[in-house]
């Protein structure tokens, strides 16, 4: 039995946060926003806007205990999370758990729970601490390569390699571009996939995990450029993907969304990482499924029925990006993007610009997949973020 409105704190505002706020808002519950900066996409929704650096152990803590949520929702890696375990034991719920969200965190603890504890088929890695070490972990993968930090998101500090000259770059790059203090890469063999996908995996606390149709999507400066539901695959490949998504979820434990991502080779799955919340890619989802990705995560975490998901129709994402360093934005263009039927557009309602930040996406859907990607490819390239003289947004 669930009562509502439970009182939810949201670490990191960003739009995943802010369609999860409303999610949580329509079932009245109360949220506190948190991020690093003022007026977050999701603290323009939420109840409560706390600005602070959530990877200060003592200040996440005053906010946690000032606030005393039911529930804590991680959005966002970049967090204290030494202090969740502490957090857990004090009666409030992390989610998925305060063990899982450590976990998942660093590249390399997530990848040996896949591959040495469950056997999940992964890309060959090694692990490097030194520019030397690199050269040998390197070596026996066979080039290219792909360099990352341990604790990194959204490609940063991630290098494409080609051969061994260009391994000490690399290894540069990741330690610039690393999250947090750790001197440390994972290096893998470049995987040449035919397609990624990322399944949206829903563990619950007292119903089976469920899924929601594959998501195809496409990468590129380290970020999700566009993504299509449902990805082409077959119902083996299907079948090995959930299998492979049931039991890292169920080994990480707690309830919610869980973003599964993978590469598909010819006929082979392999696993990649996963997200323990809603995940970029799954935006589609709020134009194609009766329950999106944040209202199925929201349900798992309230312990809410989630009695079917249904896909009502093909659809597509397109990202709205930025071009410039802009202090105060406007948008051009919405009337032409929305003049197509079926069409959205999401503005995230982020105050300010810099190059290739995501400001919005466009969402289409259509019964032939391959119109829907082309309809939310347009409807985007409609939308111009830029400089707003007029109107500050400041709220
Ligand atoms: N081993 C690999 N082989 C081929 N492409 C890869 C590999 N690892 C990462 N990529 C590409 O880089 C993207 C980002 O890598 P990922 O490990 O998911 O990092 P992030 O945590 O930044 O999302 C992937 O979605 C994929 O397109
Ligand atoms: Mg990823």
């Amino acid at each position: 039995m669930t009562d509502l409105p439970k009182t939810l704190m949201l670490l990191g505002s960003g739009e995943l946060g802010k369609e999860v706020t409303i999610a949580a808002k329509r079932l009245g519950c109360k949220v506190i926003a948190c991020d690093r900066y003022a007026n977050a996409p999701a603290m323009q929704i939420a109840d409560i806007a706390e600005v602070f650096d959530m990877n200060n152990e003592k200040d996440l803590k005053e906010r946690i205990y000032k606030h005393h949520p039911d529930i804590l929702i991680p959005e966002i890696e970049a967090l204290a999370v030494n202090i969740l375990k502490d957090i857990e034991n004090e009666g409030i719920t992390v989610i998925p758990t305060a063990e899982a969200t450590k976990i998942t965190m660093n590249r390399d603890k997530i990848r040996n729970l896949a591959t040495k504890e469950l056997g999940l088929k992964t890309a060959k890695f090694g692990y490097a601490a030194s520019p030397l070490e690199l050269r040998n972990a390197a070596e026996p993968l066979g080039f290219p390569v792909i360099v990352k930090p341990l604790m990194s998101s959204s490609g940063k500090g991630q290098t494409l390699v080609n051969n061994q000259k260009e391994l000490e770059e690399a290894w540069y790059s990741a330690i610039e571009g690393a999250r947090g203090s750790i001197p440390k890469v994972i290096v893998e063999e470049f995987i040449k996939f035919d397609l990624e996908i990322t399944l949206l995996t829903v563990k619950q606390k007292n119903g089976k995990t469920l899924f929601c149709d594959p998501i195809g999507h496409k990468q590129s400066k380290g970020d999700y450029q566009c993504s299509w539901q449902p990805a082409s695959i077959s119902k083996a490949q299907l079948q090995e993907a959930q299998k492979m998504a049931k039991l890292i979820t169920d080994k990480l434990g707690g309830v919610g969304i869980f973003g599964v991502e993978f590469f598909i080779s010819g006929d082979q799955i392999i696993f990649s990482e996963l997200s323990p919340r809603p995940h970029d890619t799954g935006l589609v989802t709020i134009i194609t499924q009766n329950l999106n990705e944040f209202e199925l995560h929201l349900r798992a975490v309230l312990n809410l029925p989630i009695p079917t998901i249904i896909r009502n129709s093909p659809g597509a994402s397109r990202v709205i990006l930025s071009e410039d360093y802009l202090d105060s934005v406007k948008y051009m263009g919405i009337n032409e993007a929305l003049s197509e039927p079926n069409t959205e557009i999401l503005i995230f309602g982020k105050p300010n610009s810099k190059p290739n930040r995501r400001m919005g996406v466009a969402l289409a859907k259509d019964n032939d997949i391959n119109n829907a990607i082309a309809k939310a490819d347009k409807a985007a390239s409609y939308v111009k973020v830029i400089k707003n003289d007029t109107l500050s947004t400041t709220y």
